[in-house]
């Protein structure tokens, strides 16, 4: 029996909206920002975008490398204390590309249960098999890494997108070495933002040389657009070779790795601004009351979340922050899992004190 495909349409998003959990666009607002992934307010220093353009004409592999991106991708690799780097249009191209290409039948690949969706969708386009492991629980780890067989991958986030939560790495990497599994780490949401100039969590703890890649991304607290895969010269040709999102898509522009070669140099300057950063995450947290203190994932990011379960309650609560000027984003299920879902609050730089104290005496009255 032939179906129309415009009545399954409709028929999901009414169950989406059923569900209270249809998503919609939103034109960019005037409201106080507590919500973008812009940490250090970088996306908004008009030197940073406002640059030369050539566009890229083609695919890397085709009429759309340059010097300029070798060069570029030496001198991230070098900071990073990485052999070699690739870049990537985006941070979801990097994942897709590098985890659906690492392993075949007969290989492994695990993954916390809190993974980015980059890289799940990475590991589905793979032929290996996959099993995902408690939420930065070690034995858990221990428990599916037994199980493992054939060459075995170990996917991490340095910083939790949804929890904003660090990785137990140097526990992780110790167990994975035991067990011959390699790690890929992927810093997003700690490149700016962890450490000494922000250069993300493996170089804070000193392990870079343990972990077989990381990407960092440069949409979030870089201000602009892109990734790098860091890891060896032989996984970069490997890359080259083998992960279509890399070959298959027009690269990125001048202007566009102008924008990261500037916020690169910007970052080797920014340690104050990372500090007052920290300085505000610290002051965030310190106003809240015992109750939603106790509803607070543990973080010491940018990404500070506090429980409002069912899509109903936490997008009302989303709905009257947005009505006292405050640009604060619900997460609802199935982003979340059922029961977990929450206002997510992003913190900033240039978030001023009396911002963070309005948002505090906002969150406090609107959550019960
Ligand atoms: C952990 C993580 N990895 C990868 C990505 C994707 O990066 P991009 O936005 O550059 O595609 C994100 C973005 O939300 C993320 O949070």
């Amino acid at each position: 029996m032939k179906r129309n495909i415009k009545d399954k349409i409709l028929k999901k998003l009414s169950l989406r909206e059923e569900q209270n959990s249809l998503r919609s666009l939103k034109v960019n607002n005037d409201l106080i920002d507590f919500c973008s992934n812009d940490y250090l307010g970088f996306a908004k220093i008009p030197s940073v975008n406002k640059l030369a353009h050539h566009g890229a004409t083609g695919s890397r592999l085709i009429s759309g490398n340059s010097s300029q991106f070798e060069i570029l991708e030496q001198k991230i690799a070098k900071l990073h204390h990485a052999e070699a780097g690739l870049i990537f249009n985006s941070g979801y191209d990097a994942n897709i590309g590098l985890f659906s290409c690492i392993a075949d039948k007969g290989d492994t690949i695990i993954y916390d249960q809190y993974i980015h969706a980059s890289i799940r969708d990475g590991i589905r386009l793979s032929n290996a098999r996959s099993f995902s492991f408690q939420h930065n629980d070690v034995s858990s780890l221990e428990k599916k890494l037994q199980r493992a067989e054939g060459h075995v991958l170990v996917a991490i986030e340095s910083v939790y997108s949804m929890d904003g939560d660090e990785a137990p790495l140097k526990k992780i990497i110790e167990l994975c070495e035991k067990f011959e599994a390699s790690v890929i780490l992927d810093e997003a949401h700690a490149t700016g933002v962890v450490g000494k100039h922000g250069l993300g969590l493996a170089q804070t703890l000193g392990v870079e040389s343990r972990i077989f890649a990381r990407i960092h991304t440069f949409g979030k607290a870089m201000g602009s657009h892109g990734a790098i895969v860091l890891g060896s010269n032989e996984f970069r040709t490997y890359l080259i070779n083998f992960a279509r999102s890399f070959i298959y898509t027009t690269a990125l522009s001048e202007h566009n790795l102008n924008t990261i070669e500037c916020a690169y140099e910007r970052l080797i300057d920014a340690d104050e601004v990372i500090n007052k950063l920290h300085h505000n995450i610290r002051l965030f947290q310190s106003l809240l009351s015992k109750k939603l203190k106790a509803k607070l994932i543990p973080s010491s990011s940018p990404i500070q979340c506090i429980l409002v379960p069912g899509n109903e309650n936490v997008r009302r609560v989303e709905t009257e922050l947005q009505n006292k000027r405050l640009d604060i984003r619900a997460i609802l299920h199935p982003t979340v899992q059922q029961e977990a879902e929450r206002i997510r609050i992003c913190i900033h730089s240039f978030n001023t004190e009396e911002e963070i104290k309005t948002c505090v005496k906002c969150l406090e009255k609107l959550i019960p």
